[in-house]
């Protein structure tokens, strides 16, 4: 445990230490002489010196010459404050630098929510995993390929995303509310990544064979390329947004990334992993799912609303030629699923079978289409698994498992003593 004390041992010299540099209040340039000084022990009731007295007086002397405006590059000085009908999702003129005042209270509440909802992979007791798996009959040769096509596609899937967040889209919003919520999303793909090594490591599969899926299945690798291919375009340094074809260029990105990668390459993998924990089988890794789909269920509903407030800005971007084509693209994702989940259930299991699963996306198909206002392309498609529902919902299920081994403590380990 972090002890304050420890680097805190003489509350005078805390008290009395202030930093030489101070932005707002420039000091004078120090003479020669008095750089020299600067350091010495004695001056400052302290036992140490700069080891070189040089070296400080030239840092000193070129934060003298620092030209603030210019570090500050395109901000213009003195303008006046910020008005929330100055921020915009996209080509904002206003100061991305200052969070504040909101302008969309939703982005926000994202934000605190996915904050309250941290959880970390070696929380989840992988025990049992770890011995059905390495068992002999413990699992048939189809609940086998369910978990290795399942940690196959999403350890690097969500490698996927977090690169598309981090490399393409983040400096294309031009909204800090959002750009926070990005940030979290990022750090939680990240421990999502976690989780499947977690999961690779404990059961003690071959990594080469799980991460390399992607390259190697084709099932697989086409979902991946599907993704890739979007965040190709906006990752080139010279793309920015601003005419209506860029404009809409960002707006495949979101729906490449939010209504189709995390809204439906997702959800054949998700329903078979849980639906194996659902009877009482590799319930650590379905633990982990379950905290997965949670957190990216926000992330999806983050992405559509990010996309209906671009839509509402720019009523001209949603043309009924871009409609179209959008609507192509959510089809498309879904015929990648289904492929997937005829490949990964070659017969049926868990009680499921891949043309249980077509109505199933057909049925997510519908929702994505309908939350971003578009047409649903099959109508009457019914959810043939309605407990995948109740776990998405947060507050329903939250301990489904009831296996979590400690509770996440935030911000826990400073002591102030
Ligand atoms: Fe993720
Ligand atoms: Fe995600």
């Amino acid at each position: 445990m972090l002890n304050w004390d420890e680097f805190h041992e003489d509350d005078t010299s805390v008290a009395e230490a202030k930093p030489s540099y101070q932005p707002q209040q420039p000091t004078p340039a120090p003479t020669p002489q008095a750089a020299e000084e600067a350091p010495t022990a004695a001056h400052r009731g302290t036992n140490y010196q700069a080891v070189d007295a040089d070296r400080l007086a030239r840092a000193r002397k070129s934060l003298e010459e620092l030209d603030v405006a210019a570090g500050l590059e395109e901000l213009e000085m003195g303008a006046a404050r910020i008005e929330v009908d100055d921020k915009q999702m996209i080509n904002a003129r206003a100061d991305l630098n200052q969070l504040v005042p909101f302008k969309y209270e939703w982005a926000w509440q994202k934000y605190l929510d996915g904050s309250a909802n941290h959880w970390m992979p070696q929380e989840v007791n992988m025990n049992a995993d770890i011995a059905l798996w390495k068992s002999q009959d413990g699992l048939t040769e189809d609940e086998r390929r369910i978990v290795m096509r399942s940690l196959g596609y999403f350890s690097t899937a969500d490698s996927l995303v977090a690169n598309n967040l981090v490399l393409a889209l983040y400096r294309l919003i031009t909204n800090p509310e959002c750009r926070q919520y990005l940030l979290r999303q990022a750090f939680e793909e990240a421990i999502h990544t976690h989780a499947y090594q977690y999961c690779v490591e404990s059961l003690g599969m071959d990594e080469g064979e799980v991460f390399n899926m992607y390259r190697e299945v084709p099932s697989v690798a086409a979902k991946s390329a599907w993704s890739l291919k979007h965040t190709q375009s906006l990752a080139r340094p010279d793309f920015n947004t601003g005419t209506p074809e860029t404009d809409q260029e960002l707006l495949r990105n979101l729906i490449a990334f939010y209504c189709v990668t995390e809204g439906i390459f997702f959800y054949c993998g998700f329903s078979q992993i849980l639906s194996m924990g659902r009877r009482n089988k590799m319930t650590g890794v379905a633990e982990q799912f379950q905290y997965i789909l949670r957190d990216e269920s926000m992330h999806l509903n983050f992405g559509v609303d990010m996309i209906n407030q671009i839509k509402i800005e720019n009523p001209h971007l949603w043309t009924p030629e871009f409609q179209d084509e959008v609507t192509q693209m959510i089809l498309e994702g879904t015929e990648l699923e289904v492929a997937y989940a005829r490949d990964s259930m070659p017969r049926g299991v868990l009680g499921m079978n891949a043309a249980i699963m077509e109505e199933y996306l057909h049925f997510i198909c519908n929702r994505r289409l309908a939350q971003i206002g578009l047409k649903e392309q099959f109508p009457g498609a019914q959810n043939p698994f309605p407990w995948m529902s109740e776990i998405i919902d947060l507050r329903k299920e939250k301990n489904f498992f009831e296996t979590r081994v400690t509770e996440y403590q935030v911000g826990g380990a400073l002591s102030w003593d």
